[in-house]
């Protein structure tokens, strides 16, 4: 019994990381079409029935499902749709080998203070990036805004020079990515955006003067747990890693591993709602948690954004996949009263986007343009916080690679995005007389 003991820790010992990877051979994603309307509830509802993690949903009859779907599933998945009539095609035939096409770098920097947008960078190089900066520049301080689940830290760096000439705090502008660990992209592309403030590398004329005007919250990584797993765990994880929820719901272990997680954007406190666009069950990618707030994570950003409120002007929350610039409420189809101010000036955002890699960028209001969905942290940065000009950015791309768009994309997905924000501030500057 001892030897055997040994053995299995001794076997243990040889365990390489890698071999705990959760691999995807053979999983596709399909495109559905849905063709009649009310197939827009039945293949809602086969999502429910097989468990599976829906990409993207459609908001037109012209739009697709983009659905993913095990091998062991995939004939019964096929057979359901045909019997409903809706159109389907395998957009993706091996997950795996897309995984695998799109894997991080993950290079040594140059030197302090400089990161790569050639790569996606791990949570320490990340962090090691913020620090640097505040070492390096006298405008940039780093706050740390909570403690993850697994005990990160969640990290906001602030530009700021200064009050305004006659003293007050100056308009603000905050910026978070992350809060779904798979979308890396949003990361990537909020770390493009603090190397043009701290570094101008482009040497652009316009960031003495955006800093002038404004100071810059920048949240590189709201779900640093969640995004270190899908570098080494699950790449297609979205939640945090929360565990614990078992003794509120009797079906602890039920999902097959001990990750649970939380939906991190539908956990926040502004009419909170797993039943409206988000789940109560634990096992499915948009688990509400328990309770509004219930989540570190959002307690962390949910204080961050209240304390930089009564001078933000902006909150972009930054997510991918589907280029969409989408405004609140995602609770509900009722359009907030400055409806048309949010619309205009996303739709600056998305004509500046455009004018830089052509990129189409779709701007409207949530449920309108995506789907209803409680808990957002758009809807608690304008309905709790009350920032006027708060957004969920959907990135590139449209659905060829989706949650996995390679490196490659960053430099120009930073670009565009940062064209965007610009093209906001301009505005801003002129409409507030900054
Ligand atoms: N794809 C994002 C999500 O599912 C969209 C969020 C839009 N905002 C909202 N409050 N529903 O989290
Ligand atoms: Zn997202």
């Amino acid at each position: 019994m001892k030897t055997l003991l040994l053995a299995l820790l001794v076997g243990c010992v040889s365990c390489r990381p890698e071999s705990r990877e959760k691999r995807y051979d053979g999983h596709q994603v399909l495109k559905v079409f849905p063709n009649l309307l009310e197939n827009f509830k039945n293949i809602e509802a086969l999502g429910e029935k097989y468990n599976l993690d829906f990409w993207h949903h459609p908001k037109h009859q012209n739009g697709t499902f983009d659905i993913q779907v095990s091998p062991d599933q995939i004939t019964d998945v096929l057979n359901d749709l045909k019997l409903l009539g809706a159109d389907t095609s395998v957009w993706i035939q091996d997950l795996q080998s897309i995984i695998d096409e799109a894997k991080p770098s993950d290079r040594q920097e140059r030197a302090a203070g400089m990161i790569s947008m050639q790569h996606y960078h791990s949570y320490a190089q990340i962090n090691g990036f913020l620090s640097a900066i505040a070492a390096s520049n006298s405008h940039a301080t780093v706050y740390k805004l909570g403690t993850s689940l697994q005990g990160r830290s969640i990290n906001l760096i602030r530009f700021s020079t200064g009050t305004t000439s006659s003293g007050a705090h100056k308009r603000s502008i905050f910026m978070d990515g992350g809060i779904h660990a798979r979308e890396w992209i949003a990361p990537a592309v909020v770390l493009y955006m603090i190397d043009q403030l701290a570094n101008n590398p482009n040497n652009d004329p316009d960031i003495a003067s955006l800093l002038d005007k404004f100071d810059f919250y920048l949240v590189p990584l709201v779900n640093p747990d969640g995004y270190e797993y899908t570098r080494s765990g699950d790449r297609m994880w979205r939640k945090n890693m929360a565990s614990s929820y078992g003794t509120h719901h009797s079906i602890f272990g039920r999902c097959g591993s001990d990750e649970m997680g939380v939906d991190l954007n539908r956990n926040f406190g502004h009419h909170w709602n797993p039943g409206n666009g988000g789940s109560y069950d634990q096992c499915q990618e948009t688990y509400a948690g328990p309770h509004a707030l219930s989540e570190p994570e959002t307690q962390a950003m949910a204080h961050a954004i209240d304390s930089v409120a009564s001078h933000a002007l902006v909150y972009l929350n930054i997510h991918s996949y589907g280029q969409y610039m989408i405004y609140p409420w995602g609770y509900t189809a009722q359009l907030p009263p400055d409806a048309a101010d949010l619309d205009h000036l996303g739709r600056v955002a998305a004509n500046a986007i455009y004018h830089t890699h052509g990129h189409r960028y779709t701007v409207g209001e949530d449920t309108v343009v995506l789907y209803a969905a409680a808990g957002g942290a758009d809807d608690y940065a304008k309905g709790h916080s009350g920032i006027k000009y708060a957004y969920t950015v959907e990135m590139g791309d449209t659905g060829r690679y989706g949650f996995l768009l390679p490196e490659s994309y960053i430099q120009s997905s930073g670009e565009e995005i940062w064209a965007g924000v610009k093209a906001m501030a301009k505005e801003l500057i002129q409409k507030y007389s900054l």
